[in-house]
């Protein structure tokens, strides 16, 4: 019987089998180790599957029209995409090179949201071209380009607008993008969303179906979703007023947590859920709104769990009264969250879960920065060269963010299920490194 309370952060089929290995999917990962090498992203696809049912189950409860997009910067690659198109989500893109992927594995190009700061001419128009069901649009310059790009192309194109509202969510200031203060976005408070609308409006070629705002990530409380709804209708109903705005269309954006550590577990989805829900239908009574299509953006949450992390352990240096280094065969190349954010990951080794003995070590990766370290002081079952260690949480942000530093290649990527494993992306080699460099 499992006891180990990291299990429970770990994708929904893991299980410890027989002699005391990690399962998942129904295949030992130390099996999958052997199959296709370290370091190995494992995905599990009940659990991606069950995420995305769970959002749209549990927002169509509550809200007659509901659209859920799995924002794509959180983990893209092409059979993923098959699998979001299959479950009916929408995508939210945050590049050509996401769009891209998204149309090479023939998503539907009108379930896309194209999102982004700073989208560039080529970008928007191959969107344009792919026929993207809207654009959301960012700030004055890009609105301009799109107007003429969209003319071009002789196409009248969906947009919203991207608003900051200048809500804190108290996440990490590094992803936090709804404040005032931020890169992205209309701001609200200086007068800039009003005229955004404005001139969206009198654009020929554009047309503006709604308003999206997005607060930052991840968010573990509810009450800033509730406050952004708030803030951001008064400004609706006055944009409405003034401008004749349309509100067909309305997205608080992603950001929805997942559990990375047995002692911060986020509130449960139904919360945001009821809380989202209850903000807009009440912003939309005070204001006398119908009630427009709810538009959300969860990333992290689709992918984040379904996500398993295996490396092999390499060397250990033990610096008595100082700390034990366990280093692994991956680290800030294929996961930069602790480098840049700070995050907090647990670990478990696959091939000897359950165990009394334990120590206290950091473990580390192979790149050359003393800041390359994945966990720091924890306590694991005495670890030794050749043991897999099994990182959970780790399906967001990690591959999607991952490099070729110190010229290392990106790992390998397999899906698994029912007992059996398919590659989805086989290991990068030092070629496929080069393959763009004049020799
Ligand atoms: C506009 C927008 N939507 C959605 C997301 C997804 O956030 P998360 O993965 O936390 O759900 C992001 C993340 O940066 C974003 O910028």
């Amino acid at each position: 019987m499992a006891t180990n309370p990291i299990l429970p952060i770990f994708p929904e089929t893991a299980a410890v089998g027989s002699d005391n290995q990690l399962c998942i999917g129904g295949i030992e990962a130390t099996a999958l180790a052997k199959t296709y090498g370290t370091p190995l992203y494992v995905f599990d696809e009940q659990t991606l599957r069950s995420q995305c049912r769970s959002y749209k189950t549990e927002f169509t409860k509550r809200y007659p029209s509901v659209q859920v997009l799995y924002a794509s910067k959180a983990f893209t690659i092409a059979p993923f995409v098959r699998i979001i198109a299959e479950e009916g989500l929408g995508l939210d893109v945050a590049s050509g090179g996401e769009a891209a992927i998204a149309k090479a594995a023939g998503f539907p190009a009108e379930r896309a949201y194209f999102h982004g700061n700073n989208k560039t001419a080529d970008e928007l128009e191959f969107a344009l071209a792919w026929k993207i069901g809207r654009v959301v649009v960012d700030n004055f310059h890009e609105m301009k380009l799109l107007d003429g790009l969209a003319g071009k192309a002789k196409r009248k194109q969906d947009i919203l607008l991207r608003i900051s509202p200048g809500v804190d969510p108290h996440t990490h200031h590094k992803t936090t993008t709804g404040i005032t203060d931020s890169k992205f976005g209309f701001t609200l408070e200086n007068g800039q969303a009003m005229e955004a609308v404005r001139l969206a409006q009198a654009a020929k070629n554009l047309n503006l179906i709604g308003i999206h705002i997005h607060l930052g990530s991840p968010i573990y409380e509810v009450e800033p979703y509730a406050e952004g709804v708030k803030v951001i209708f008064a400004f609706i109903a006055k944009a409405r007023d003034t401008h004749g705005l349309k509100l067909l269309e309305f997205s608080p954006g992603g950001g929805f947590p997942i559990q990375y550590t047995v002692d911060k577990a986020p509130p449960p989805l139904a919360k945001y859920a009821e809380t989202i829900s209850t903000a807009v239908k009440a912003a939309c009574k005070r204001y006398k709104f119908d009630l427009p299509k709810l538009i959300l953006e969860p990333g992290r949450a689709i992918v984040g769990r379904a996500g398993v992390a295996l490396y092999t352990v390499g060397a250990i240096k033990d610096i008595p009264s100082i700390r034990k280094y366990v280093s692994v065969d991956g680290g800030m190349g294929d996961n930069i969250r602790p480098a840049i954010y700070g995050s907090k990951y647990e670990a478990l080794v696959a091939n000897r879960v359950e165990s009394k003995e334990r120590e206290k070590v950091t473990i580390a990766g192979k790149y050359c920065e003393s800041g390359d370290v994945l966990i720091k002081d924890y306590k694991l079952p005495k670890v030794q060269a050749g043991d897999i260690i099994a990182i959970p949480a780790s399906g967001a942000y990690c591959i999607a963010m991952s490099s070729n530093y110190n010229a290392v290649s990106r790992p390998a990527i397999v899906l698994v299920g029912k007992g059996k494993s398919k590659l989805w992306r086989r290991r990068e080699t030092a070629e496929d490194q080069m393959r763009n460099e004049i020799l």
